[in-house]
């Protein structure tokens, strides 16, 4: 009996990334600009004025980071494209050199035997599709179909399994609700339109994939439990909104058809939109860092910093730390039960729920770097992946289908606003030479695939 945790036969492990946290070559042979491009440029936006120019060099060190996931013994990979890589205005001549990297990447995951699973938008919009009203546009959405098709076209006769978007919830309250995030729009509640026009880009790309003739098909979304810092109606009511606004606004016209009752006035919604977002998915992805506490904001209360985001007045609730034993380096509470229980809650709230995969979950610790030796211990992050691991286990045994777990990150990379000391990689990357290191945990998750029963 081993101390590592024992997944069902057939569980997919595996380790996930995107184009604008690790790629770099941020105007290589002939890719536009995205909204990262642009928010990056702006002072003020990101942590010490860093950016996604160079990342960590992967268009170029691809093959390198390959191995890493690959030597493992992880079963997919988790990945995205960058939209103005291929398109570099979003639309139109699709920009051939752009494809190739990706074509390359594929080659090389399939040769190692690792398969593909990308994610075909992962928050980095073309700027032009931006300057044309981005997602607040319902233009945007049928681009997107077109952009998904060209990428099933070009790649799906070696990619067959595909996610659509990457945590819609977070770009539309990060980017278009608040300033956190590129497009830093800060619309408050006039940031709802983004919501329905990513969820039927979803639903669109799902259409198109399937006349490709994709496998699988799914979406990552990001999902945490809500509750309210108190008893205090007001509390309970801002949490209740929150939940509603980040969990079941995305969730519901996916898995249920309709969008909640709360907002759904509030979104530009045709007749046959919700039929085409809710096509039916051969998985659902969840994303899982930490559980969410809410309040009311109050009067005289200075809220920036919680979560490093500013709550804008008209935006009725406000973070708060939840409880937590021990907090991540990047101050996020550890609590693996939450994982669980966003699983059975789903699980009970969705009759219709396909099965589960965890398309992230994982914990940035400031490591220190390499010892003489080439060591990285970093034993935290070990115990973060452990025992979120046994919180999958215990929603297994109360009856949730998951079928996959993906660890974010393979490695160290671009945390976004928070730049480059947030490390989520199980491969440290040195921020100078960019050389990588794979962590105790590294070494750890392929111990762990090992042991699987198969
Ligand atoms: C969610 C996002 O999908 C990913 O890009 C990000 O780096 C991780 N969470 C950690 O914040």
């Amino acid at each position: 009996m081993t101390g590592l945790p024992l997944l069902p036969p057939g569980f997919r492990f595996g380790m996930a990334t995107s184009a604008y946290q690790i790629e770099g070559a941020f105007d290589a042979d002939g890719k536009g600009p995205s909204i990262w491009d642009t928010f990056t440029a702006r002072p003020g936006t990101v942590r010490h004025g860093e950016h996604g120019r160079v990342a960590i060099d992967h268009y170029h060190r691809y093959a390198e980071d390959v191995a890493h996931v690959a030597d493992a013994g992880a079963h997919d990979y988790r990945f995205s494209f960058s939209w103005p890589r291929v398109l570099p205005t979003g639309t139109g001549t699709v920009n051939e050199p752009g494809l190739d990297f990706y074509d390359r990447l594929v080659d090389e995951l399939l040769a190692r035997g690792v398969r593909p699973v990308p994610t075909i938008y992962h928050w980095d919009l073309p700027q032009a599709l931006e300057d044309a009203g981005g997602w607040l546009s319902r233009d945007t959405a049928y681009a997107f179909a077109d952009y998904a098709a060209t990428l099933a076209g070009r790649l799906g006769d070696r990619v067959r399994d595909w996610i659509t978007l990457n945590e819609m919830s977070v770009q539309v309250l990060y980017g278009y609700a608040l300033t956190a995030h590129a497009p830093g729009r800060g619309l408050g509640f006039g940031a709802l339109p983004a919501a329905h026009h990513q969820l039927l880009a979803h639903g669109l790309a799902v259409r198109a994939l399937r006349a490709a003739g994709a496998a699988t098909v799914g979406v990552a979304a990001q999902h945490f439990p809500v509750t309210p810092a108190g008893d205090d109606p007001a509390d309970v009511a801002a949490a209740e909104l929150f939940a509603t606004l980040t969990n079941w606004t995305f969730a519901d016209p996916i898995l249920r058809g309709a969008y909640p009752d709360a907002v759904r006035d509030l979104l530009p919604v045709r007749d046959g939109d919700l039929e085409i977002i809710s096509a039916p998915l051969d998985f659902y992805g969840v994303n899982y860092y930490e559980p969410t506490r809410i309040e009311a904001p109050r009067p005289g209360r200075d809220y920036r910093g919680v979560l490093e985001v500013e709550i804008p007045p008209d935006l009725p609730f406000a973070p708060v730390p939840p409880e937590a034993t021990s907090r991540t380096d990047f101050g996020w509470a550890i609590v693996p039960a939450g994982l669980t229980t966003i699983l059975t809650t789903l699980h009970d709230r969705y009759p219709a729920l396909p099965p589960i995969v965890i398309t992230e979950n994982g914990a940035s610790f400031h490591d220190a770097p390499p010892s003489p030796d080439g060591r990285v211990a970093d034993e935290r992050r070990t115990a973060y992946l452990d025992a979120h691991l046994r919180a999958v286990l215990d929603a297994i045994s109360a009856g949730v289908e998951v079928r996959g777990y993906y660890v974010w990150s393979a490695l160290d990379n671009f945390e976004w606003a928070a730049g480059y000391a947030e490390r989520f990689g199980l491969v440290h990357v040195d921020r100078v030479t960019l050389r990588r290191t794979r962590k105790d945990s590294w070494h750890w998750f392929r111990s762990l695939i090992a042991a699987q029963p198969g």
